[in-house]
């Protein structure tokens, strides 16, 4: 019974500690609207960024300021469908946009692949503001040798 008695009050202290170095990202009290950041500078210089690795959704060269995606528009897919790519010298959204959950291939883009910012997101120039270790897989020490 005392042990646990300390150890509640231990986890009381600790608490009231932690309380103080536990951050929040709500900038403004909950009763008020805080005045959101101002969008970045993105990134247009229609040139193709390298892929970290094979996987990637390759990141967006180009603006996107009010390029609509809804149930009725999707601004995207203007130029880079299939039948637009001519006319807009887009790349074309590539095959695993056409797959079902199923593998099956459909005839037009999935509905997975419907709403491109899922995936692919432009840039800005901002300064990184988590450190980042990420190391590319040619670069992996293994890769070195040969
Ligand atoms: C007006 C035509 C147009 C629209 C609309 C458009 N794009 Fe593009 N997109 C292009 C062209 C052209 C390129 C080739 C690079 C360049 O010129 O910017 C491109 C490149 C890309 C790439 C890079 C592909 C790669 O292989 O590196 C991605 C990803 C992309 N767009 C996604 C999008 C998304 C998502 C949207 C909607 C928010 C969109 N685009 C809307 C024309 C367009
Ligand atoms: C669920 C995530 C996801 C969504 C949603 C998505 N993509 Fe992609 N996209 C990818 C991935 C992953 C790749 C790279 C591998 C591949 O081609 O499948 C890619 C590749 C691409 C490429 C490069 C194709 C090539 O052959 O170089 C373009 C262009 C593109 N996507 C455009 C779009 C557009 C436009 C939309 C919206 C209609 C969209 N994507 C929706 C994940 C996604």
């Amino acid at each position: 019974m005392k042990k646990a008695i300390i150890f509640i009050c231990g986890a009381l202290l600790s608490s009231l500690l932690l309380a103080d170095t536990i951050t929040t990202l709500r900038s403004s009290p909950i009763d008020q609207e805080a005045t959101p950041p101002a969008l970045g500078n993105y990134v247009n210089d229609d040139s193709k960024q390298h892929r970290n690795y094979p996987m990637q959704p390759p990141i967006i060269p180009h603006h996107v300021d009010h390029y609509q995606t809804d149930l009725f528009a999707n601004k995207c897919l203007s130029c880079h469908a299939r039948k637009r790519t001519s006319e807009s010298q887009a790349p074309m959204v590539s095959v695993t946009h056409y797959m079902d959950r199923f593998g099956n291939f459909r005839a037009d883009v999935s509905p997975r692949r419907y709403f491109c910012r899922q995936c692919h997101v432009p840039q800005t120039s901002a300064d990184a503001t988590v450190e980042n270790t990420f190391i590319d897989m040619d670069d992996l020490p293994s890769n070195e040798a040969k």
